[in-house]
């Protein structure tokens, strides 16, 4: 016969293994989420470098896209909650730094959310060279981050 301890013992074991599927179906819902957000950001920066090559570039185009780029910016530090890193054994990314040094990540979205505001900003101004120039500055913000915060990607 189990003695009430056992059962006890079981039940808190069985209430952990819930718990634990239940952080990992939580990280893998994240990650998801977090990819389609990038995907967002990428397709948004694709479109306005494709943008560029077209002539003449439409601005109003490139408003529209800078806009989107100058909204979701200051989202991106949201996408990455406790437990969303590669301790979650869901395939990601995502480095452990950026948990470790959480200042320094913080400032890389800021600086991304700094040059989208000025993408945008320039891009209403109406100005082609100079909003190429504040789309560069945008790139150049995504890399920084990626360089230290993202696993190469394998393909
Ligand atoms: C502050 C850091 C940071 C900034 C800034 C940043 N990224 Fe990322 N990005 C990441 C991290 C970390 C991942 C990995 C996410 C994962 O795999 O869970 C990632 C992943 C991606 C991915 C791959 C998504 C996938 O399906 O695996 C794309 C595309 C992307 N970023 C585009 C961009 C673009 C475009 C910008 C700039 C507009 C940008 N990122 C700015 C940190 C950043």
């Amino acid at each position: 016969m189990m003695g009430i301890k056992t059962l006890r013992v079981l039940a808190s074991v069985a209430v952990l293994a819930v718990a634990g599927s239940a952080l990992a179906d939580d990280a893998a819902t994240t990650i998801k989420a977090r990819k389609d957000y990038f995907h967002g950001l990428g397709k948004a920066m694709k479109a306005s470098g494709e943008e560029f090559k077209k002539s003449p570039p439409s601005i109003t185009e490139l408003q529209k896209l800078a806009a989107i780029l100058d909204a979701e910016a200051p989202k991106l530090p949201s996408q990455f909650p406790a437990g969303s890193g590669p301790e979650s054994g869901v395939k990601t990314e995502a480095l452990a730094d950026i948990w470790a040094k959480p200042d320094a990540f913080r400032k890389a979205a800021a600086d991304l959310a700094t040059a989208a505001h000025a993408y945008n900003l320039t891009a209403q101004k109406g100005d082609l060279a100079a909003t190429g120039a504040a789309l560069k500055a945008v790139g150049a913000a995504c890399g920084a981050c990626h360089r230290q915060f993202k696993a190469k990607d394998e393909h």
